[in-house]
């Protein structure tokens, strides 16, 4: 080494980096977690990449996944679905409190604390649940360590967690700084329409059970009560025109999330093809309410995405609708569907970085996350936008085996990823060990 190079870990060079004044083709020069140089001149590295072709993302944050541990080990892990988060080139994870036990307490969050330490392969935070239970003490909840917030379920979906109660949810909102993540479905209008899918046993009716308006009907209720208590929400999963009308009216206060699921496939078509593969809750929907999404994804209304990976066994979800779970893998293949749709013209490449890397830094205050620059985390996501793949079940990672897109090839892949400084994934293979460590949430920002 010349006496005047600096030695850095990594060297990605030549790629074309998605920077938050565009997209520029630059070297990015990595050490000790950060990007410390876009010019490599005078630096030399332990290891290089040859990105030359490639577009670098900043790292993907899936802000909304499902990984059932502890207690449901036979859908998901730790281990399984954070090694399928960096196959499909995600950096790092929220994961859901509707585990058993489910995520209510200090102990319950430690407990998945520990189960991560050393098996996570990518970066992670955990929910803690809102329940009559903990609702006075969430404010001290939300902010331990390892905690990416309060979600709560307005409606049941899998899992004990359900507040249906107007008094528990002002009690929710009235305790805490944080944005509330919520499931927003009318459990009253849900349990009187039950009937409907009871009835006929055909998925085809999830929709018409779990219609518009009980979605509607929770997100217009959560949206007066947060503005009583002041209080920030953040929409999981919308998946309505008229929700996203309403919402359009409320982005001081309220930030909404879509799905790449709800964004990719159509009722019917989808329950005809997939049968109960394609229930989810809420519901995709017909195209009417896909256009209300993607017109939202375009005019900025939508935050962010996340893929609701929500794993059951092909057993489970063989079992005669309704008694079927609700819920479909979604972590390893949210960034090769979304880079589809990106080269089929329906968003741009700089869009697709706000809504799944830039928008949950921001949204939920990750400092040094969702942008390349000097000075940031050196998490990123390597990605082929030529590259024409098959996404085939044997490529899934979950516990489960399954994906919704099976046989479906798409063009765009994730070809690396990129976690601290260390090359986490490379060519469809995870590089060990599991280096995964809790996400840092800025303390200091957390107004109401
Ligand atoms: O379909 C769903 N499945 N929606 C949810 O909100 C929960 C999830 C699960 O945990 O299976």
């Amino acid at each position: 080494m010349p006496p005047s190079s600096r030695l850095a870990d990594l060297i990605i060079r030549h790629g074309t980096a998605i920077t938050p004044g565009g997209p520029v083709v630059t070297d990015l020069v990595c050490r000790d977690g950060l990007i410390v140089a876009l010019d490599s001149s005078g630096w030399q590295a332990r290891e290089t990449l040859d990105a030359r072709g490639l577009h670098v993302l900043p790292g993907v944050i899936d802000s909304q996944v499902h990984f059932r541990e502890p207690g449901l080990t036979h859908k998901e892990t730790l281990e399984a679905g954070t090694r399928g988060a960096l196959l499909g080139g995600v950096t790092a994870v929220f994961e859901m409190p509707n585990t058993h036990p489910l995520t209510l307490w200090p102990q319950d969050l430690q407990a998945k604390l520990d189960l991560a330490a050393g098996n996570a392969w990518c970066d992670y935070a955990f929910y803690i649940g809102g329940a009559a239970a903990n609702a006075t003490q969430l404010t001290a909840l939300e902010t331990l360590p390892g905690c990416a917030g309060i979600k709560v379920f307005m409606g049941s979906s899998f899992g004990d967690l359900l507040v249906d109660d107007d008094d528990v949810l002002r009690r929710i909102l009235a305790h805490g700084r944080r944005r509330v993540a919520i499931h927003a479905e009318d459990e009253a209008r849900l349990r009187e329409r039950r009937a409907i899918a009871e009835a006929s046993g055909d998925v085809h009716d999830h929709p018409h059970w779990r219609d518009e308006e009980s979605a509607l009907l929770a997100t217009r209720k959560i949206i007066r009560l947060a503005a009583e208590a002041g209080r920030r929400l953040h929409l999981l999963h919308v998946s309505t025109a008229s929700e996203m009308a309403l919402l359009a009216g409320h982005k001081h206060r309220v930030s909404v999330e879509v799905t790449p699921h709800h964004l990719t496939l159509t009722a019917p078509e989808c329950y005809t093809r997939l049968g109960s593969l394609a229930q989810m809750n809420p519901p995709v929907r017909d195209r009417h309410h896909q256009a209300a999404l993607w017109q939202a994804v375009r005019d900025g209304v939508v935050d962010v995405l996340g893929s609701d990976h929500a794993p059951h066994t092909l057993e489970e979800k063989a079992r005669p609708y309704p008694h079927s779970p609700s819920g479909m893998t979604g972590v390893q293949t949210l960034l090769p569907v979304m880079l589809d749709h990106v080269n089929a013209g329906r968003l741009s490449l700089m869009r697709l970085v706000d809504l799944v890397s830039a928008g949950p830094a921001r949204l939920f205050d990750l400092p040094g996350r969702g942008r390349i620059a000097v000075g940031q985390s050196a998490c990123l996501t390597l990605v082929d936008l030529n590259a024409r793949r098959r996404i085939d079940n044997r490529w899934i990672a979950s516990v489960s085996g399954w994906t919704p897109y099976d046989g479906i090839t798409v063009q765009g892949w994730p070809v690396a990823t990129i976690l601290r400084g260390m090359v986490a994934m490379r060519d469809d293979e995870v590089v060990g060990p599991p280096l995964g460590s809790p996400l840092h949430f800025d303390e200091t920002r957390r107004e109401g």
